[in-house]
């Protein structure tokens, strides 16, 4: 008999990924759209939700052509995608206007409303978490207050997966790792918050059912049948958003194991197997695509991001000889950074190139150099961008241990993780050991492993988590005390940005 596939999606930020995976949780095949997301004013993000509907019928359509997809029956589809963004659809389940992303910064003035309105300790009583500009609710305050007619032709509230899914099912639905992303919702008792949409203005009606990440709520229909090659009546699993999606897929399900993945943005995860939001809504506390199950979660806004800019910005000759040898430029850049020593001589980067979210909250764009001398060389910048993400990702580090979450191993997974030098800078920097993974395909991958689940091919989540593939364990070396010494002088810095 031919073994059944599971097929994951993401709706990423810059791609649409779809894939398919064997019941053992083996990729089998992937097929991917590249998309692109408009900036009508600085600070804005938008995206027309039908451009993502397309790339996906398109990644799934190819797909669905590849030599080992073509003949297997599937026995579900699980979604995954960027978190925090709003779609808004009218009676017709038409948009209304672009969705307003994740990364868009708008809302700064909403938030500042909503604080003053509802204080912080209310709103952190009713979600766990602190109001910040990227996320949906403030989002919805904007559009009440800058687009009232849009606003009133509002029927449905959407997050970005989840305009996929009524596409491809009929059905409006959610799960509640996305949910926790809009601040409308309570992560405590995983349920929409009342209490929050009545604060921001946002009829409940508008709101799609929520459910645990694995529970099956719909089928594929007619028409998501006809425009995807996905057969009609394939069972489609809630999802979760693209954090919690990536940590099933990287085995981060329990307390004690955390990850840290670097792409353009960097995330330290820890499970949490009881609600215990972090003080003030520091780090994000959300429910993890696990029933019974929470996470903490701590973003750099531009970690990769911020080496993409130096790249651009001031690497153009190493970019033309990686390309002249064919090799990828970031591998000549850390072996230009080595030639400066550990801590740079005192120079420090803040990677707040597009703001950042926590440990502080910084609203606007607000990266910086700080002590720089005549013998400051660019392989001094280099590193000290690298070591500003480090510094970055060692403070979202402490604010994990201060919510008493144990920190035993921590898996490095993205693009960042492909230098075992950096590798090892950050295992120095977060001061316990770390392990590479293997295989680490992201959150569609976790997304597939959800469907797995759902289709009851993984008895659990947990056990589906366990197909996570990792590498020799690394620990601290002697350096490792010397980054008390940069993550003070980097705090320095970063506190009076912040201020
Ligand atoms: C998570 C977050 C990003 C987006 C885009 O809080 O903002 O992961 O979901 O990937």
């Amino acid at each position: 008999m031919v073994d059944p596939l599971a097929i994951g999606v993401d709706v990423g930020t810059s791609s649409v990924k779809a894939i398919a995976v064997a019941s053992s949780g083996a990729v089998v095949a992937s097929a991917s759209r590249e998309i692109t997301f408009d900036t009508p004013r600085p600070g804005w993000s938008e995206t027309d939700p039908r451009v993502w509907w397309r790339a996906c019928c398109e990644a799934l359509r190819e797909l669905r052509t590849m030599p080992r997809v073509a003949e297997a029956p599937i026995c579900a589809v699980g979604l995954t995608g960027q978190m925090h963004g709003l779609v808004v659809l009218d009676r017709a389940d038409e948009p209304i206007r672009p969705a307003i992303m994740w990364n868009d910064q708008r809302t700064v003035a909403e938030v500042d409303a909503l604080e003053r309105e509802l204080t912080p300790a209310a709103i952190h009583e009713m979600t766990g978490n602190r109001m910040l500009a990227g996320f949906t609710a403030a989002k919805w305050r904007w559009l009440l207050r800058h687009e009232r007619e849009h606003a009133r032709r509002v029927w449905r509230v959407l997050l970005p997966k989840d305009f996929v899914r009524l596409m491809l099912t009929g059905a409006a639905h959610t799960d509640v790792s996305d949910a926790s992303g809009t601040l409308f919702f309570d992560c405590a008792r995983r349920r929409w918050s009342e209490e929050m949409c009545r604060a921001i203005g946002l009829p409940i009606s508008h709101l799609s059912e929520s459910f645990e990440s694995s529970t099956p709520s719909s089928r594929v229909d007619a028409q998501g049948a006809a425009a995807t090659g996905i057969p009609e009546g394939t069972p489609v699993v809630a999802g979760a958003g693209d954090q919690a999606a990536q940590a099933v897929g990287s085995g981060i399900v329990n307390e004690g194991t955390l990850s840290c993945t670097i792409g353009t943005s960097g995330v330290i995860f820890a499970a949490t197997r009881q609600w215990r939001p972090s003080e003030r809504g520091v780090l994000h506390s959300f429910c993890h695509a696990v029933p019974d199950a929470w996470h903490l979660m701590g973003v750099t806004l531009s970690a990769g991001g911020s080496l993409q800019w130096i790249r651009d910005a001031m690497c153009g000759d190493i970019v033309q000889l990686a390309t002249a040898r064919g090799v990828d430029p970031y591998e000549l850049m850390m072996a230009e950074a080595q030639r400066a020593p550990l801590g740079c001589d005192g120079a420090t980067f803040v990677p707040y190139l597009s703001g950042e979210r926590t440990p502080r909250v910084v609203s606007r764009p607000a990266g910086a150099f700080a002590g720089l001398s005549n013998s400051t060389t660019r392989a001094h910048l280099i590193r000290a961008v690298i070591e500003g993400v480090t510094c970055s990702l060692r403070e979202t580090m402490d604010a994990v241990r201060a919510c008493g979450v144990p920190t035993d191993i921590v898996r490095l997974s993205g693009g960042g993780a492909r230098s075992g030098w950096w590798n090892q800078l950050i295992t120095d920097a977060l001061g316990c050991p770390t392990q590479v993974m293997v295989v680490h395909e992201g959150a569609a991958h976790g997304a597939a492993l959800l469907a797995l689940v759902g289709a009851g091919h993984l008895p659990s989540v947990e056990i589906a988590a366990q197909r996570a593939a990792c590498g020799p364990i690394s620990s601290p070396s002697p350096s490792a005390r010397e980054w008390e010494g940069i993550a003070s002088r980097y705090a320095q810095v970063a506190g009076l940005i912040a201020q």
